[in-house]
């Protein structure tokens, strides 16, 4: 029997437990499955945790999620087709769950299929290898708590380790002396210290968005964002600007380059993550910017240069939980040899194709439109249960609508599922008046 390691029990790596185990219940034989991950829990970024910088073993922290972090786009673009909303909670609930809501929801579809066994915990990917002769990859591992190191070999890795934690944490002159609190967005965890403060954040993306709208929710005395492309563009309430990019810090005072200062008190830099495999030897890792398609992945999941080498969840991320559901089920067939892998030219020209449609993205509704493609292509291709992703291509570009209508009042939205037809209900509580982000608090019928 062939032997997959799987590495990182987040949302991907639990796609793939969950794909191999539905296979099983449903009478196929499955290799046999090892999940490494080096933390105490599963759920990836969806596992909060306090510490920043280094844990208590001097591993990095993995996740960079904050307190009172909700979801960013409606729960119904995520939604597994497997495992509804309505199926964990037994009711409907609101369209932007809490962190806790979510890592709920995701932890209680696996344990509803008994993967937690596949999973070695505490156990931290070291190094991997592939020899050409046995064709078989070597991992070799260590158990955190006691340091105790393990070398086995496998016929198939899957890389599931996520790409948002290890920081793109750029210079900017001056910003040695700055003499605030400064910190990047990994390490963020929570806004309520920057009340009545003026705060910058750098970056015109989703972390930017966030933690400058939690900031503003918190009662900062100001927040100001620094773009370097284009301004992010939403109706922001007073208090809340955008400026152009830094040119220096001089003491608290931030020079932008369009010849206007501002004096603040901490700076969050909201600058993205980088793309690090740090187990995973030149030939093996993925190097690509965060976007949609990277290269050198055929269907966005095979290592093109050794095919025996699968990475779930590598994209830059619309669609997130189906996807990696969709990356998942098409790998696991791939290594069943329910489908076959094609040839290196064969693969060759599907890359092509997808990077030449990638390269005419014009805006952030094309991109939801490939990813929505991209996800319907792997779906067609297995028995992952069929949903209409058109329509959830229709939630997200509403959502985009509902956002640039009301930026600080759209988690109190509601939209349909596609899963169930379910509309999901309003919260009791405003997004901007809710200061409680507990499952107990989100649960709670009435005000
Ligand atoms: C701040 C933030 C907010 C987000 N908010 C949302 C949101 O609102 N909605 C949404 O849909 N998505 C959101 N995302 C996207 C998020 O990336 C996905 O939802 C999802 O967590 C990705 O799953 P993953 O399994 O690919 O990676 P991760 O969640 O990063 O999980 C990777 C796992 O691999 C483990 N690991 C890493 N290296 C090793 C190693 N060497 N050995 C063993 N284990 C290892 C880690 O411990 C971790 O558990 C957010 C991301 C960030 C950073
Ligand atoms: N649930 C939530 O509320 C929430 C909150 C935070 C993050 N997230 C998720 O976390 C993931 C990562 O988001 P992200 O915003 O951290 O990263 P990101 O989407 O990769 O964006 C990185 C941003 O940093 C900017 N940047 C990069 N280098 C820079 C430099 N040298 N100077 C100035 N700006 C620079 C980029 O600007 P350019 O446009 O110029 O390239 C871009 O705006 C996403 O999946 C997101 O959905 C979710």
């Amino acid at each position: 029997m062939s032997r997959i390691a799987i590495i990182g029990a987040g949302p991907s790596g639990l796609a793939m437990l969950r794909a191999f185990e539905a296979a099983r219940e449903a009478g196929a034989e499955v290799p046999e499955l090892v999940c490494y991950e080096k933390q105490t829990d599963w759920g990836g970024q969806w596992n909060y945790s306090w510490r920043t910088g280094l844990d208590e073993y001097g591993e990095p922290v993995p996740s960079s999620m904050y307190r009172n972090l909700w979801s960013n786009g409606p729960k119904e673009g995520l939604e597994f087709a497997d495992y509804s909303f309505d199926q964990h909670f037994g009711r409907p609930v609101s369209s932007y769950p809490p962190r806790e809501v979510l890592w709920d929801y995701i932890a209680g579809r696996v344990e509803a299929s008994d993967v937690r066994k596949y999973i070695r915990f505490e156990t931290a990917v070291r190094w991997v290898s592939y020899d050409e002769t046995t064709e078989q990859f070597t991992v070799s591992s260590q158990t955190l708590p006691t340091g105790a190191d393990s070398v086995e070999t496998f016929d198939h890795v899957v890389v599931a380790s996520g790409h948002f934690t290890y920081p793109n944490f750029p210079s900017f002159p001056g910003i040695e002396t700055f003499p605030g609190m400064l910190t990047h967005a990994h390490d963020f965890r929570g806004a309520e210290g920057l009340k009545d403060q003026d705060v910058l954040v750098i970056g015109a993306s989703y972390s930017a968005e966030d933690i400058g709208s939690q900031a503003y929710k918190m009662g900062a005395k100001s927040v100001t964002a620094s773009y370097r492309t284009k301004p992010m563009g939403y109706d922001w309430p007073d208090g809340f600007s955008e400026r152009p990019g830094i040119e220096r810090f001089d003491g608290y005072t931030v020079h932008f380059i369009d010849g206007t200062s501002k004096d603040v008190d901490a700076v969050i830099v909201c600058t993205g993550y980088l793309h690090k495999y740090p187990y995973l030897p030149e030939s093996l890792g993925l190097r690509s910017p965060n976007n949609v398609y990277p290269d050198g992945l055929y269907q966005g999941v095979v290592w093109n240069a050794n095919p025996k080498l699968f990475y779930v969840g590598a994209q830059d991320q619309w669609f997130t939980f189906n996807m990696f559901d969709a990356q998942a089920w098409f790998v696991r067939d791939l290594i069943l040899g329910r489908i076959p892998m094609p040839t290196q030219s064969e693969r060759d020209a599907s890359i092509a194709d997808w990077r030449a449609r990638f390269e005419t993205i014009a805006d952030a509704s094309d991109e939801i439109r490939f990813q929505g493609d991209y996800v319907r292509d792997l779906i067609d291709q297995t028995d992952y249960p069929s949903f209409d992703v058109d329509g959830v291509v229709e939630i997200f570009l509403s959502w985009k609508e509902d956002k640039a209508a009301d930026i600080m009042g759209y988690r109190d939205y509601t939209y349909k599922s596609v899963m169930t037809g379910t509309r999901s209900v309003r919260h009791h509580t405003r997004w901007m008046d809710e200061l409680d982000d507990s499952m107990e608090r989100y649960l709670q019928t009435a005000k």
